[in-house]
């Protein structure tokens, strides 16, 4: 087991709070679909979970976009927020909480958690001199820039030269504590490489750094001097905290941290690291608060091997690719082709391939034809065995049995790629055994005993593939149960159906019940044409 689940019976993650200076982007679209099959994942095992997503909506950088537009800047936050909830709803993502760091009650935890530091004494008035990226909502050092003064990731948006009385935080004095807790904690920062790169930042020496502006005026005003602004970033992550509310509830720090706090996972790209691994747990610690459990920085999204961007002008729009193709193949591709952690590429003719290797064919023919199988040579009737008619040694179920926790630890350990890896050596060795055990000819010789252990085995296999896999395709792994004769909707699994569907009984191999009253058959997922 993972160390960074210490409690059994709940769990809480979070996707950045995504800014709302555009519609959202499939870079935004990556890291919420990772963390809806983490959040199933978890929910399917029985654990209650909160996934909190949202948008960071104050500061410059939205200041002036919604200047940019002419629409009133809460406008403006308002019709983006709209196009993020479609999207999550296109994508089935299903989220419990979305945080807008414009909502009423984020003001009231901004200030009291402000006034916890503040009385520590570890905020001070002093100047802020240095280049700004206000696309990054950041300071940067002169040696991070480019020639022409941009930051690395905004390569045609030079940065702003800043000379202003700012308030900071003591960042300077956490160094040693945040040294020992990723010491002693060394799941904190995950992958390995990320945390590397953070222990280098860190061993630099850490400097303190501002958290009010003066020339902003899209913030909270800051409570001991209200010419300035609360920082953006100061004000984004605590909408971690406030999503913690109930609907309704005061928005008191105590309130917001009695049930679902620590947060166990925090899901991010790797360029917002330093935020939520150097400078979220110093703020934690300087308020008294407990850390997260951990923090996750996954990697970019490249199209046709070049970083997606606006400024190279190859986004892809989420919303047609979902129209296009379905939620299930968008989530499916992401999470099995992209080793969560590394970059990784979209390229549409490698999409479609994917697609109709994996879903169309080895998944969606082999059910197929299995269940017309049993409709002509057992006249459609579920054949009359149970896994104790297995031995151990079966092909089939001899993977089957060990698969349940193989993919388990999987999922519990950010390793989706390779769950879905894992998941489909079964679905291959299932379409190889088909073709070499041929029932097609035992059921000419009359060997109708050997026809049906063959179509039970290759059923149950395509059965609990759909179960594991239900994380990633929900609607795919719904039709397949319902064919097999299964009740139960992965869609509403802490609505009640967890019962239908427990996990300690569905991902075992050999759930699929003598005699089992199949449902109607209909192909899954129909074969993709490249487009002109
Ligand atoms: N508002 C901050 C987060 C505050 S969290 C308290 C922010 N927002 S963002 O909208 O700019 O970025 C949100 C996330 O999208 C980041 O995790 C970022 O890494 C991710 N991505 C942006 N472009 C991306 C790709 N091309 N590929 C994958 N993820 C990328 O930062």
């Amino acid at each position: 087991m993972n160390d960074y689940q210490t409690n059994f019976d709940r769990f809480t993650l979070t996707t950045p709070l995504y800014y709302v200076n555009d519609v959202p982007h499939i870079g935004s679209a990556y890291t919420t679909i990772v963390a809806d099959v983490i959040a199933r994942f978890q929910r399917l095992q029985g654990r209650s979970v909160l996934l909190i997503t949202g948008t960071d909506e104050h500061g410059l950088k939205i200041q002036r976009t919604a200047a940019e537009t002419g629409l009133a800047t809460q406008v403006h936050c308002d019709r983006i927020v709209d196009s993020f909830k479609s999207l999550w709803d296109k994508l089935n993502i299903k989220y419990d909480r979305f945080s807008r760091t414009t909502a009423n009650n984020h003001q009231a935890i901004v200030n009291e958690f402000f006034q916890r530091v503040w009385d520590k004494g570890d905020i001070y008035l002093a100047r802020q001199q240095g280049w700004y990226c206000v696309s990054c909502e950041e300071f940067k050092e002169e040696r991070e820039l480019t020639t022409d003064k941009c930051c690395s990731i905004h390569v045609n948006k030079p940065v702003e030269w800043r000379d202003e009385e700012n308030y900071f935080f003591r960042l300077s004095k956490y160094q040693q504590y945040l040294e020992e807790l990723y010491s002693k904690r060394p799941n904190f920062i995950q992958p390995t490489s990320r945390r590397n790169e953070i222990l280098n930042f860190v061993n630099r020496g850490l400097q303190d750094f501002s958290i009010s502006r003066v020339n902003v005026d899209w913030g909270f005003p800051l409570p001991v001097d209200p010419k300035h602004t609360i920082y953006v970033w100061f004000d984004a992550l605590l909408g971690y905290v406030t999503a913690l509310l109930e609907p309704g509830e005061e928005p008191t720090l105590a309130n917001a941290l009695s049930k679902w706090w620590p947060i166990d996972l925090h899901l991010i790209g790797k360029d917002i690291l330093r935020f939520h691994a150097v400078y979220w747990p110093a703020m934690l610690a300087s308020a008294e608060l407990t850390v997260p459990k951990t923090v996750f920085g996954h990697g970019f999204l490249t199209k046709d091997g070049l970083k997606m961007g606006k400024s190279l002008g190859n986004t892809l729009d989420p919303f047609s690719l979902v129209d296009r193709y379905g939620a299930d193949a968008v989530r499916y591709y992401f999470i099995k082709e992209i080793e969560l952690g590394k970059d990784g590429d979209f390229n549409e003719t490698r999409f479609i391939n994917t697609l109709n290797a994996d879903l169309a064919n080895d998944l969606g023919n082999l059910l197929n034809r299995t269940l017309g199988m049993l409709r002509k040579y057992c006249q459609g009737n579920g054949p009359q065995l149970s896994q104790a008619d297995f031995d151990r040694e079966h092909p089939l179920k001899k993977i089957g049995i060990e698969l349940g926790d193989r993919v388990s630890q999987n999922y519990m350990s950010f390793k989706l790629s390779q769950a879905c890896e894992d998941i489909f050596a079964l679905i291959r060795a299932s379409n190889k055994y088909i073709d070499d055990s041929a029932p097609w000819s035992l059921f000419k010789q009359g060997k109708q005993a050997e026809v049906e252990q063959i179509l039970y085995a290759v059923l149950e296999s395509v059965r609990l593939t759909a179960y594991l896999l239900s994380p990633v395709i929900p609607n795919l792994s719904n039709s397949i149960y319902q064919q097999l004769g299964f009740t139960g909707d992965f869609n509403r699994i802490d609505e009640g159906d967890e019962k239908q569907l427990e996990f300690a009984l569905h991902s075992q191999w050999g759930k699929l019940a003598a005699n089992q009253n199949l449902g109607k058959a209909s192909p899954i997922f129909a074969k993709l044409e490249l487009p002109e």
